[in-house]
């Protein structure tokens, strides 16, 4: 194992205690990384480095599950942590101790970690220039929003560019770090049963919803400048459906898994004015109740009498290539759901022919549920007949997969993973920057169609499923939701 030096810049911030540290607690503990790594946590004053231990100390206790934290490991890991205090726009504070603390890049693999605003990753890279840390091995990790539209994405995209190869930059979408999404190719493509369906003569829709309980966690001020399209569908689900999506790549290394996703991206059909009322729903959640709890609506909770940012994004998407032709993909998100659910479903054709009578029972399609969480699970929804009665009757049934009963020792913390992945310098699940540029180029134009046609956000109570009018967009071709 090589001992590391990594660099967390905000490193007082939410990301950084509430995933970063944990996911390195946990893989020192589990002996995933070398205990010669020193974690650099920037600061922006003497007051936060000198109470940083006992801050980490609070927030590990609350992030980790209460099994997982101990004294002794407390004492192994806080010696790892060294609080920096640094400012990143001003180069006589903490830059030149940060140099003089790092190792040599023989002595110590360096890894930088952006966990602060994209806005101030160009000045960061310009620093860490200027004061010559970066060498050609060590690495850089941004994380999202990269960018808020196309341009912004690639500007920033240029910069990290000008200090950093490609092959140096790791950008995270976490989704990608959670076990249930990796084994998306393996249930794809190592079993035989789904090579010849997964496409347009057996498939009638797929639908990719990730569902919070959640509001703004206060984070209003970055949420209402996204809001749900800007941050979940560009990434997390767009990579999703990439990977539902994708052709097989004829190797599993990450320049191929890379390429089809690219492809996949850029088959997706562009919205537009003329489209889209039929294909996007915006919502933003009211006052509601949540787990038997009244919550404020989102305007209360951003205290502002006006805002047009959505909190919820239902979309109808088509992947226009030869596989996918004419098969919708329904892309649902939003905050205040009903449920925390992450999900895919595959929805099959109905068999060509029905030799059933119309009293033995409907013939349901068939279905494949995949769920990502909270509970990781696959299940086949298939058609049987009733065995409690002699006479046929036609009943839906489930093969069911409990993914933590068959793996009980899986542990899904995708940032653990995600990180170690970096310490490996593996980067086949980490995004490039092709990615991002196409990811936007779809995203872009529903936003500006958004703006021109004057679409505002249906509002929808807090504890539901979203505005009304999401359940057209599938209803209007016969189909539903999977909400159960
Ligand atoms: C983040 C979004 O990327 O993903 C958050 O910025 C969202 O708004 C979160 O809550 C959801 O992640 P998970 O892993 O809890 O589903």
């Amino acid at each position: 194992m090589q001992a590391t030096d990594l660099v967390i810049f905000g490193g007082t911030g939410d990301l950084t205690l509430r995933k970063l540290m944990p996911a390195l607690f946990r893989a020192l503990n589990e002996k995933s990384i070398s205990e010669k790594t020193v974690i650099y946590a920037t600061c922006r004053n003497k007051k936060q480095a000198e109470s940083y231990a006992s801050k980490l100390k609070i927030s590990l206790k609350k992030y980790l599950d209460n099994h997982e934290f101990t004294e002794e490991r407390w004492n192994k890991f806080k010696k790892l942590v060294q609080p920096i205090v640094l400012d990143i726009s001003d180069s006589s504070i903490g830059w030149q101790e940060l140099k003089n603390q790092l190792r040599s890049q023989q002595q110590a693999q360096r890894i930088f970690y952006f966990a602060i605003a994209p806005t101030i990753f160009a000045k960061c890279c310009e620093q860490i220039s200027a004061f010559q840390l970066n060498h050609p091995e060590s690495r850089v990790v941004v994380e999202k929003p990269l960018g808020y539209n196309r341009k912004t994405a690639n500007e920033i995209n240029q910069k990290i560019a000008q200090y950093f190869d490609e092959k140096q930059t790791f950008r995270i979408d976490h989704y990608l770090g959670k076990e249930t999404v990796q084994n998306l190719m393996a249930l794809r493509f190592s079993n035989i049963l789904f090579e010849n369906m997964w496409d347009k003569n057996s498939i009638d829709h797929i639908q990719i919803s990730i569902s919070e309980t959640v509001g703004l966690e206060g984070r209003a001020d970055f949420y209402n400048d996204a809001g749900a399209l800007r941050d979940m569908v560009q990434n997390h689900l767009l990579q999703l459906l990439c990977l539902i999506a994708m052709e097989p790549p004829n190797k599993l290394n990450s320049d191929n898994i890379r390429t089809e996703k690219l492809k996949v991206l850029q088959s997706l059909r562009k919205i537009d004015t003329d489209s889209i009322r039929e294909e996007t729903i915006r919502g933003q959640y009211v006052s509601g109740e949540e787990n038997g709890k009244l919550v404020k609506g989102y305007l209360e909770e951003l205290a502002s009498t006006n805002s047009f940012c959505e909190t919820f994004v239902a979309i109808k998407a088509h992947v226009e290539n030869w596989r996918w032709a004419g098969v919708p993909f329904y892309l649902r998100t939003g905050k205040r759901l009903n449920a925390r659910r992450a999900e895919i479903i595959i929805q099959f054709k109905s068999t060509s022919h029905h030799i059933f009578s119309p009293s033995q029972g409907e013939a349901l399609p068939n279905k494949l549920i995949i769920q990502l969480q909270p509970e990781e699970r696959i299940q086949l929804q298939l058609n049987s007949k009733d065995l409690a009665k002699s006479k046929t009757q036609l009943q839906p049934i489930f093969l069911d997969l409990n993914l933590t009963e068959n793996f009980p020792t899986f542990y899904n913390d995708a940032y653990k993973r995600l990180l170690l992945d970096v310490f490996d310098n593996d980067p086949s699940l980490f995004i490039h920057r092709d990615e991002i540029d196409q990811a936007w180029a779809w995203i872009d134009p529903i936003i500006e169609s958004w703006s021109k046609t004057n679409y505002q956000p249906e509002l929808y109570r807090a504890g539901t499923w979203g505005p009304e009018t999401a359940d057209k967009l599938l209803k209007q071709s016969g189909r539903a939701w999977h909400n159960q």
